[in-house]
């Protein structure tokens, strides 16, 4: 496995209009509504988490693959909603998010369909709403070198914000990252992307405690008795602890909804 070489990207923040548009506006009278997807996994998890934890007055909704999982998250969390269907139910991703101040879409990197009805529900409100898409930082992974090898590019999220988002779509979650953006000009909805490198720590989400990278390493170390380099080992790649990845998604949120 190759990791990027990644010193600051951990999100790109792309935002087509400023925040003070939020703070003028009148905009949610009551408790801002956020539709959450991926609320069963471990980021998803762990945003629901720590948002009905620091923001009890948020109208939670989220959405889940079945009733199972509904049950395990509205016991442990019964101020929020769930609603269960996949990235594929378009006509419940349009009407979730057109009711939504804010979506996070935090479920997969890499659904280009579940974009489109999400940002189609988001622009049929009255007011400008926001789509946070969670990425990932295989988008600058960089094997040029060779395996193993250090790649001299350190990316800034800042400085190379035109790079990143424009790369070619040979990079991992390009299409996606780019059908968002472009989507919401389109239509009118501001988006965000966030693109963490690999998360860890023990989530205190209601179902999965565990970052879906780390096992494949474990999984590795313990097939091969001992652990590993690939090539020079001189590859590396900065990792995210879920706090900090989510206290992102907090900021981003509060500011969206202008508390
Ligand atoms: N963890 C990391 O280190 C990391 C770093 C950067 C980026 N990311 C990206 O962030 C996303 C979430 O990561 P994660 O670690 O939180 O993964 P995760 O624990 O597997 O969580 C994803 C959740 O979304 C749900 N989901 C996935 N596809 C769905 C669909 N089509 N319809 C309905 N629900 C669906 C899954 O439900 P089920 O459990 O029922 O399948 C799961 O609970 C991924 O796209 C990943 O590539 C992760």
């Amino acid at each position: 496995m190759e990791l990027p070489s990644v010193k600051l990207v951990y999100f790109v923040f792309i935002l087509q209009y400023l925040p003070e548009y939020f703070h003028s506006e009148l905009f949610f009278i009551m408790a801002p509504r956020i539709f959450i997807t991926g609320v069963s996994g471990y980021i998803g998890g762990q945003v629901l988490h720590d948002i009905t934890a620091k923001h009890p007055g948020y109208q939670i909704r989220g959405l889940v693959r079945n009733e199972k999982q509904q049950e395990e998250i509205t016991s442990k969390y019964p101020s929020v909603q769930t609603v269960v269907g996949t990235l594929d139910s378009t006509d419940i991703l349009v009407e979730e998010a057109a009711q939504a101040a804010v979506v996070l879409q935090l479920a997969d990197a890499d659904h280009n369909s579940s974009i489109l009805s999400l940002i189609r529900g988001l622009s049929q409100g009255s007011k400008t709403r926001t789509l946070i898409q969670l990425s990932g930082a295989a988008s600058v992974i960089d094997v040029s070198s060779g395996l193993g090898k250090p790649t001299p590019k350190i990316w800034d999220d800042i400085t190379d914000l035109h790079e990143i988002s424009n790369f070619d779509h040979s990079h991992g979650h390009a299409v996606t990252d780019q059908l968002a953006v472009s989507a919401g000009k389109e239509h009118g909805v501001r988006t965000a992307i966030m693109i963490p490198p690999t998360v860890y720590g023990r989530g205190e989400g209601p179902i999965k405690n565990a970052s879906m990278t780390i096992p494949w390493l474990v999984e590795a170390i313990k097939k091969r008795g001992k652990g590993f380099t690939i090539g020079e080992g001189k590859k590396h790649c900065q990792c995210d602890t879920y706090q900090r990845c989510l206290d992102r998604n907090l900021v981003f949120g509060r500011a969206c909804t202008g508390t």
